[in-house]
């Protein structure tokens, strides 16, 4: 198959791409064509797929069951999920699980970084999503993040919980030092989270002060342990939304940890902008981690959107570039490079934190996995909010949008 004419990655040289095989085979102007099927982009941007760098399919699609969050805090969605935790069945959690990945594909995403919750003597959502991590690999690639939701201190066995969740096959281990009891249980917790991943040999993926606490001081932990064990870009803290509301004496001695660890950052723009700031009266802060200065630090920073129609937020939406577009304004990123370049947070960097190393990018010898947008550019999509017009996974189309037409009746 040959594509014509596309604007590959903000390029704004015309480009051909050759795939043989669902295997990027060649990238060039001009190439002839050569007895083969032949879309024409005519100038239409591609990029490498999305991905969701964060995201909780196992709570997805169960908003207002049995109750709606009212408070819109994240410690009224903990209790409202304890509450639905206790209605689910393997057919439940396959049913959402299986629509939200379609809705997710739908939208130009084909890898997924899942937090499962593990706080449950049975471990259900965890060994369910593992078996729909298998089911589902043609549409998305799904990578688990055991996901203490209720602590590992702070719940009953929790440590072992957590360890089994390893042993069932996570792909990486979590904490929430900021939900935990108290302080020593939160050191101890991101230190439990460490070892595990040390003797297990996986990724860490911290749900890291996402208070607005100034005192919640889980990152400096798991930073310094990520830099004294050298698991460094293996380690990932989410959310980070305390340091929104750290002073900047505390921030310029912690950004030199942060650079020597080397570790990623997740930012969940539209959910820390609807979950933060509840308990200030005026003015309210913005919750979101510090995304400007983390990138000038030479900290890798993604976007995810946490969650999809669930206790913690109450809309169904899987839309990328609705996260970017937030997260450009709730950050202000809104200068021309920022908002040309922001498609990095849902790609490249979205591809460095879940360590996927060479396999993702739209290079010769790559799986023919991308997107097509209906734009010429970054700017544009984010601009126009322009619609996904193909993606395609090993070279095979498995979505297409036609773009709705609108008709104004006016002046004629
Ligand atoms: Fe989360």
């Amino acid at each position: 198959m040959l594509i014509k004419n596309a604007y590959i990655e903000n390029s704004t040289e015309l480009m051909d791409i050759r795939i043989i095989d669902g295997i990027f085979s060649e990238i060039a102007p001009n190439l002839k064509a050569n007895h083969e099927e032949i879309l024409d982009l005519q100038g239409k941007a591609v990029f490498p797929p999305f991905i969701e760098s964060h995201v909780h399919l196992d709570t997805c699609l169960t908003a207002g069951q049995p109750a709606w969050n009212q408070s819109g805090t994240l410690f009224e969605g903990i209790e409202r999920w304890s509450e639905r935790k206790k209605l689910l069945s393997e057919e439940d959690i396959c049913l959402r699980v299986n629509e939200a990945v379609r809705m997710q594909a739908e939208k130009g995403i084909q890898y997924v970084r899942t937090h499962v919750d593990i706080t449950d003597p049975n471990l259900l959502a965890l060994k369910t999503m593992v078996k729909l991590r298998e089911e589902l690999k043609d549409l998305m690639t799904i990578q688990i993040i055991a996901f203490p939701q209720e602590g590992i201190l702070s719940f009953p066995n929790g440590k072992e919980l957590l360890e089994e969740a390893m042993k069932l096959g996570a792909d990486g281990v979590g904490a929430i030092p900021h939900f935990e009891f108290t302080r020593e249980y939160a050191v101890e917790s991101i230190n439990y989270c460490v070892d595990l991943a040390m003797r297990y040999d996986a990724l860490i993926d911290v749900h890291c002060d996402e208070i607005d606490d100034p005192e919640a001081k889980g990152l400096e932990v798991l930073a310094c342990r990520a830099l004294e064990t050298g698991l460094k870009d293996k380690v990932t803290a989410s959310h980070t939304t305390a340091m929104h509301s750290y002073n900047d004496a505390y921030c310029s001695k912690l950004f030199r940890l942060l650079k020597m660890s080397d570790i990623n950052f997740v930012a969940n723009p539209l959910v820390n902008i609807h979950l933060q700031g509840r308990f200030d009266h005026y003015p309210k802060r913005r919750g979101l981690t510090r995304v400007k200065e983390l990138l000038a630090n030479g900290n890798n920073v993604s976007f995810g959107h946490d969650d999809i129609f669930d206790p913690w937020y109450p809309l169904r939406n899987t839309d990328m570039i609705d996260v970017v577009h937030m997260g450009l304004h709730v950050g202000q990123m809104m200068g021309y490079e920022e908002i040309m370049n922001s498609y990095q947070f849902i790609t490249n960097n979205a591809a460095q934190t879940l360590f996927l190393g060479d396999s993702y990018g739209i290079k010769v010898g790559n799986s023919a996995d991308f997107v097509v947008l209906n734009a010429p550019n970054f700017y544009e999509v984010v601009s126009n909010r322009s619609e996904l017009l193909y993606s395609f996974k090993a070279g095979k189309k498995i979505v297409e949008t036609k773009p709705a037409e609108t008709v104004l009746f006016y002046g004629n």
